[in-house]
């Protein structure tokens, strides 16, 4: 995951307002996720086909709070929880849902809660970007329902929703080394459109701390 080193004092330069060069202060470091931008035109995709026992229930505001559990399981451990913190904890994934679901932007026909033979495990979100691209949120299948082609149906729900709500594209970003998630996209048609770098205050550093540095991931 880590790639390259960078000076310290280049980044701050670049990226942090408040730095004054030779400023003997305590310094915010930034580390860098390399993010790929994923694009598919929503026309003629397949209809999804649930292993049995398996269900999708459409979005309503009352599964807000199943979204939210289902959300945060999924996400448990997952490095993106480094680059987005408010999917490393309950109340961050609460926020996150209800921030989405308020939203003008929201597309409720492309939310989705799979529910397995034990309850809720799967869930997925959408908004519209710039009017006319459907943009996924987050979508995560908990731990123990993985490797089931889970995520693939629930994506098709997903972009069919978004499909019949008159949208004729749709995009989502994935963390580079997210490799599970990436190769699912590319499987599904997805194609890489561009490569963005979200930055992420990694610590902090003083001069005491000798060769502490911060470093890019990519
Ligand atoms: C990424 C994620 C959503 C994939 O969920 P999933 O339900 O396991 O995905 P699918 O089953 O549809 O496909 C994933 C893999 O299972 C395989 N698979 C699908 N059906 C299968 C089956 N019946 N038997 C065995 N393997 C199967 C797929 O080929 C794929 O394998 P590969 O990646 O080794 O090639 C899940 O790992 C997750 O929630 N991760 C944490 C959150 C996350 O990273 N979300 C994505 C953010 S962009």
């Amino acid at each position: 995951m880590v790639a390259e080193r960078l000076d310290w004092r280049t980044i701050q330069e670049k990226e942090h307002p408040a730095y004054s060069p030779g400023e003997p202060m305590h310094a915010l470091a930034i580390a860098y996720y390399k993010r790929y931008k994923m694009e598919i035109d929503l026309a003629g995709l397949p209809a999804p086909s649930w292993p049995e026992g398996f269900r999708c229930l459409a979005w309503h505001e009352q599964l807000l709070e199943d979204h939210t559990q289902t959300l945060a399981q999924a996400f448990e451990g997952s490095p993106d929880t480094i680059v987005f913190p408010s999917l490393g904890s309950v109340t961050g994934c609460r926020g996150l849902m209800q921030e989405i679901a308020r939203r003008k932007a929201f597309i409720p026909e492309a939310t989705w809660l799979v529910l397995g033979p034990d309850g809720p495990c799967g869930t997925v979100q959408a908004l519209r970007e710039r009017g006319v691209i459907g943009a996924i949120q987050n979508i995560g299948i908990v731990p123990r329902w993985r490797r089931r082609g889970l995520a693939r149906n629930l994506l098709l729900q997903s972009l069919r929703g978004m499909y019949a709500s008159g949208l004729g594209r749709a995009m989502l970003e994935v963390t580079a080394t997210n490799e599970t998630a990436v190769g699912l996209y590319l499987r599904m048609g997805f194609r890489r459109s561009k490569v963005v770098y979200k930055a992420v205050p990694a610590f902090t550093l003083t001069p005491e701390a000798g060769s502490a540095h911060p470093v890019l991931y990519v």
